[in-house]
C-alpha cells in the first residue's frame, strides 16, 4: 500500500471514499471468493449465512471499530499501538500475535493465488473443456512441481510489486478492476442460478435450515468474519493510523461491511446454485472444501455460450483481487519487521520472503510429495489455515478486547470515533465490547481446539 510506505512520515488517505476503498479492497480477496462460498457450502447453506451476518454486524462491527479508532489514536501498527499504553509483556504479545498472523497467511495465500494463476492460463491457452473434466484439479494438486511453480510465481508477484513499491499503482488498477469484478460476477451468478436445477443451491443458500445447525456452524462463520474482512491482522490497525480525524470510523466501517459481504454472497451465488445445477446438489462436492471454486466453477464455464472469454476474465480478475490482497498482507508484515527490528526494509523483505517459500512450499507439496505428512490430521495448507483462523486470530481479538476494557478503556475509544462519527451503535458497541466478543472468542478458541481433538464433529 502506498500509505504504508509513506509510513516514515504517517501519510494520510487523502479522502473519506480513498480510506474506504483502500479498506475494501484490502478486505476483497480470496476470502470472499474462494473461502466463503466453500464454508457456506460445508456448514449448511442458509443457517450458515444468517450466523455470518449476524455476526458480522455485532462482533465484526465492535471488533473494526475497536482497531480502526486504536490505530487512529495512536497512529501506530499493531506492535507499536499495543505498547503505546502499556509496556506489559501481556501488552506487547497481544501486539505480536496480530502481527504475526499475516506472516503466517501469505505463505498459503500464493498457493492459491497459484492456483488461480494456472487456472487462468488454461482459459487462455487450451480452453473450457478439459478443466471442466472430474479429474483436472485433483491432478494438478498431485503434480508437486506443477504446484510450486505456480506458487512461487504468483509469490514473485506479490514481492516485486511490494519491493518496487509500486503499490499505489496496483492500488489505483485495484480500484478500477473491483467494479468490473463486481459485475461479472453479477452476471454469472445470474447464469448460474437461471440453469436448471440450480434453484435448489439458491434455496440451500438463502433459506436457513436449523436441521444444519451446530456449534460448528457459529464457529465457522466467526473465522470467515475475522478472515475476510481482515480483523485481528494488524491490517485495521495500520489502516486506522493512516485515518483523518474527519474520516467517520462508523460509517466507513459499515460501508466497508456491506461491500464485503456483498461480494462473498455473490460468489456464493456463482457456485453454490452450479453444484446443484451440474452436480445435483452432490453432498461429496458441497463439502468439497478449498478446492469448490476449481470444481464448480469450470462446469459453468464450460456450458456457457462464450465461456472461454468469461472464464479468462474472471480468473483474471480473480488473480488481480488476490493479488492486491496478499500486497496488503505481506506489506504488514514487512513494516513489522521494518519497524522492530530495525534493520531496514530489504531485510524485512528478504526475511519474509524466506519465510514465504518455506511455508508456501509445505502448503504447494502437502498434496504431493509431502501428502503423507500430516499436523494434527491436517494437510499443511490447512493446518496454517487452522493455526491462523482458529487459533491465533481469536487470542489476537481477545488481546484487543482486553486492550480496550483494561488499559485504554471504552471511553477513551467513544471519544476517538465521536471525533468524527455520530456513533449511533455506542450501546451495541459497549455490549458487544465487553460481553459478546471476549465470550465469543473464548468459544472459537475452545470450538477449534475440542474439534481437533475429536470432541466436537462438523
Ligand atoms: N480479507 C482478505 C480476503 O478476504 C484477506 C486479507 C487479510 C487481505 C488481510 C489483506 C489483509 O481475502
Amino acid at each position: 500500500m502506498a500509505e504504508s510506505q509513506k509510513k516514515k512520515s504517517r501519510a494520510s488517505f487523502s479522502s473519506k471514499i480513498g480510506y474506504v476503498l483502500s479498506a475494501a479492497g484490502s478486505a476483497v480477496g480470496l476470502g470472499n471468493i474462494w473461502r466463503f462460498p466453500y464454508l457456506a457450502a460445508k456448514y449448511g447453506g442458509g443457517i450458515f449465512l444468517l450466523c455470518y451476518i449476524i455476526l458480522a454486524l455485532t462482533f465484526g462491527y465492535t471488533m473494526m471499530m475497536s482497531e480502526t479508532a486504536l490505530g487512529r489514536m495512536t497512529r501506530k501498527s499493531p506492535v507499536g499501538a499495543f505498547t503505546t499504553f502499556t509496556k506489559s509483556p501481556l501488552a506487547k504479545f497481544g501486539g505480536w500475535i496480530n502481527a504475526v498472523i499475516p506472516m503466517i497467511i501469505v505463505p498459503y495465500y500464493c498457493v492459491i493465488g497459484g492456483w488461480v494463476l494456472r487456472y487462468l492460463f488454461e482459459y487462455i491457452t487450451v480452453g473450457t473443456k478439459r478443466v471442466a473434466g472430474d479429474t483436472f484439479f485433483s491432478n494438478f494438486l498431485a503434480d508437486a512441481g506443477s504446484q510450486e511453480l505456480w506458487f512461487v510465481i504468483f509469490a514473485c508477484l506479490t514481492f516485486i510489486v511490494v519491493a518496487a513499491g509500486v503499490n499505489s499503482g496496483v492500488e489505483r488498477i485495484s480500484t478500477i478492476m473491483m467494479p468490473i469484478l463486481v459485475l461479472l460476477a453479477i452476471v454469472i451468478a445470474i447464469y448460474s442460478v437461471t440453469r436448471p436445477g440450480a434453484l435448489g443451491g439458491v434455496k440451500y443458500l438463502f433459506v436457513p435450515d436449523f436441521d444444519n445447525f451446530s456449534i460448528m456452524t457459529v464457529v465457522a462463520a466467526m473465522e470467515q468474519m475475522f478472515y475476510s474482512l481482515s480483523i485481528a491482522m494488524g491490517i485495521l490497525y495500520t489502516f486506522g493510523s493512516y485515518m483523518k480525524k474527519n474520516v467517520d470510523i462508523e460509517t466507513s466501517t459499515w460501508q466497508v461491511q456491506v461491500f464485503d459481504t456483498g461480494i462473498a454472497i455473490l460468489a456464493a451465488m456463482m457456485i453454490i446454485p452450479s453444484v446443484f445445477a451440474f452436480q445435483g446438489g452432490d453432498v461429496a462436492t458441497l463439502k468439497a472444501g478449498p478446492s469448490l471454486l476449481f470444481i464448480s466453477l469450470p462446469n459453468v464455464f464450460e456450458s456457457m455460450a462464450g465461456g472461454r472469454i468469461v472464464g479468462i476474465a474472471f480468473f483474471l480478475l480473480v488473480a488481480l483481487a488476490a493479488l492486491t490482497s496478499s500486497i496488503a498482507l505481506l506489506e504488514t508484515s514487512v513494516s513489522t519487521f521494518e519497524d522492530e527490528l530495525h534493520r531496514g526494509r530489504k531485510t524485512a523483505i528478504t526475511l519474509m520472503f524466506v519465510i514465504a517459500i518455506v511455508l508456501g512450499s509445505l502448503s504447494a507439496l502437502g498434496y504431493s510429495l509431502l501428502g503423507g505428512i500430516r499436523l494434527i490430521g491436517m494437510q499443511f495448507l490447512d493446518f496454517f489455515d487452522f493455526l491462523s483462523n482458529s487459533i491465533m486470530m481469536p487470542l489476537a481479538g481477545f488481546a484487543t478486547c482486553m486492550l480496550v476494557l483494561r488499559v485504554v478503556k471504552i471511553s477513551r475509544i467513544e471519544k476517538e470515533v465521536k471525533i468524527s462519527s455520530k456513533f449511533r451503535f455506542e450501546g451495541v458497541y459497549r455490549v458487544c465490547v465487553k460481553f459478546l466478543a471476549p465470550v465469543l472468542l473464548i468459544v472459537i478458541l475452545v470450538a477449534s481446539v475440542l474439534s481437533i481433538l475429536g470432541v466436537i464433529t462438523v
